[in-house]
C-alpha cells in the first residue's frame, strides 16, 4: 500500500538549499488514538490556519552516513527535545527517502506564533520538514508532478506528527478513511466538495489560556485509546459527527456546524477525563470562557463557536462578517482569562508556501 512512496530512482546527489513554509492546522473533527504505525483510529477534519506557521530551511551537502546526519537549530539555537522527535521521524522515512542517507543537513526552523505560547506546533514543524525533504527529492527527480510531490510530503509528515499530515494543503483537508472518496489512513487529502460560501472566510481566534508545557502528551492520549472504555462508541459518534460537518460544511447550516463542532471538541476532553489514567487538560478559565461563549451567542445570535485541541487553549471559530462583534466581545468579556491577556487573530489559509 506504501509501495508508491518508496525512492527508487537513484541520481547523483548535489548540494543545495530548500525553504518551505507550512502552516497549522485546528480539528473540527478530532483525530484521537491510533493503531500502529500512524494510522488513525478514526476520519479527521480540519482546516489549515494563516499567520500560525514554521518556516523551515534545509541546507544540505554530501555525505553518506548510516544514520541521516544532521545539526538541528530552532529559532537558533540546539534545542534537544525536538532532535528526539526529529530522530524518530528521520528513522521512520528512511525506508521511503532514502536518500536522506547520503546528505549532511542544517535544518533552520522558525515559528511565527510566540514560543512556548501553549499552541502544538508539531503539525505545522513536521508539515514544514517533510515539504523540504520533499524539496530534495525534487532535486533528485525533477519529473516528480504536483499532486504525487504533496501526496507523499503528506505522507511522510504523517509519520512525524499524525495532524501534520494536515497541514500540507489550503484550506479544509481530510485524514483518514472516510464517506468522503479518495480519504485513506495513510496520507490527508484536500476537502474535495464544493463548500459553501459560508466557510470560505472562517476566522479562528486562538485564546491563550496556558502557556506552559502540557502535563500529558499527546502521544501518550493516543496510545491510551486502546482498551479505552468507550472507544467503540467514540468511533460511532466520530462517523456520525462527520457525516454531520460534511453535510454542514456543504449545505451552509451554521447550526448544524456549530453543534457538531463544539461536540467533537468536547468529546475529545472526555476520551482524556475517561482514559486509564484519566487526566484533565482544561484549566477552569477554559471553562469560564465556554460559558460565556454560549452566554453571549444566546443572547446576541452570534454564529460563533469554539474548539478545543489537546490542551486549555480555546479556539473561537467564526464568519468574517462577525469580526467585530466578536473582537468587541473577546475585549469585553474574554480577555481576563487569557494569559497576559494574549490571543491570535487568525483565519483559514492558503496553505504551505514554498520561499
Ligand atoms: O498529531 P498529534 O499526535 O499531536 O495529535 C493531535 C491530536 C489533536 O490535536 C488533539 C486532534 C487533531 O486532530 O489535530
Amino acid at each position: 500500500m506504501d509501495n508508491e512512496f518508496i525512492f527508487k530512482d537513484f541520481f547523483e546527489i548535489r548540494s543545495g538549499k530548500v525553504q518551505w513554509r507550512s502552516p497549522s492546522n485546528i480539528a473540527l473533527i478530532k483525530y484521537w488514538g491510533k493503531k500502529t504505525g500512524q494510522i488513525p483510529l478514526n476520519p479527521s477534519l480540519s482546516f489549515s490556519l494563516t499567520k500560525c506557521f514554521t518556516k523551515t530551511t534545509i541546507t544540505f551537502k554530501k555525505n553518506k552516513s548510516s544514520f541521516p546526519k544532521y545539526h538541528f537549530l530552532f529559532h537558533g539555537e540546539k534545542t534537544p527535545s525536538f532532535e528526539r522527535k526529529i530522530d524518530g521521524f528521520f528513522s521512520r522515512i528512511l525506508k521511503y527517502c532514502p536518500y536522506i542517507l547520503d546528505i549532511e543537513m542544517k535544518i533552520e526552523s522558525f515559528n511565527s506564533f510566540p514560543h512556548s505560547s501553549g499552541i502544538a506546533s508539531s503539525a505545522s514543524s513536521f508539515g514544514a520538514l517533510s515539504l523540504c525533504i520533499m524539496e530534495i527529492e525534487k532535486t533528485l527527480n525533477p519529473k516528480i508532478d504536483e499532486v504525487y510531490f504533496f501526496k507523499k510530503a503528506s505522507f511522510i509528515s504523517r509519520l512525524g506528527s499524525g495532524s501534520a499530515c494536515r497541514s500540507i494543503y489550503d484550506k479544509f483537508s481530510i485524514w483518514g478513511e472516510s464517506i468522503i472518496s479518495g480519504s485513506n489512513d495513510l496520507y490527508a487529502i484536500p476537502f474535495n466538495k464544493k463548500i459553501h460560501n459560508s466557510f470560505n472566510y472562517l476566522c479562528d481566534t486562538i485564546l491563550i489560556v496556558d502557556k506552559s508545557k502540557k502535563e500529558f502528551s499527546s502521544t501518550k492520549g493516543h496510545e491510551l485509546m486502546s482498551g479505552h472504555f468507550y472507544a467503540e462508541s467514540r468511533m460511532i459518534q466520530v462517523e456520525s459527527n462527520f457525516s454531520k460537518l460534511v453535510e454542514s460544511l456543504q449545505s451552509g447550516n451554521y447550526d448544524l456546524f456549530i453543534k457538531t463542532v463544539e461536540s467533537e471538541a468536547l468529546a475529545l476532553h472526555a476520551m482524556m477525563m475517561t482514559s486509564d489514567p484519566y487526566f484533565i487538560l482544561m484549566k477552569s478559565r477554559t471553562l469560564e470562557i465556554i460559558k460565556a461563549l454560549w452566554e453571549f451567542r444566546r443572547a446576541s445570535g452570534t454564529k460563533l463557536c469554539f474548539t478545543l485541541d489537546a490542551g486549555a487553549n480555546v479556539h473561537i471559530i467564526y464568519p468574517r462578517e462577525e469580526f467585530n462583534n466578536v473582537q468587541n466581545f473577546i475585549s469585553q468579556k474574554l480577555i481576563s482569562y487569557c494569559e497576559n491577556g494574549e490571543f491570535i487573530n487568525d483565519t483559514i489559509g492558503t496553505g504551505p508556501l514554498k520561499l
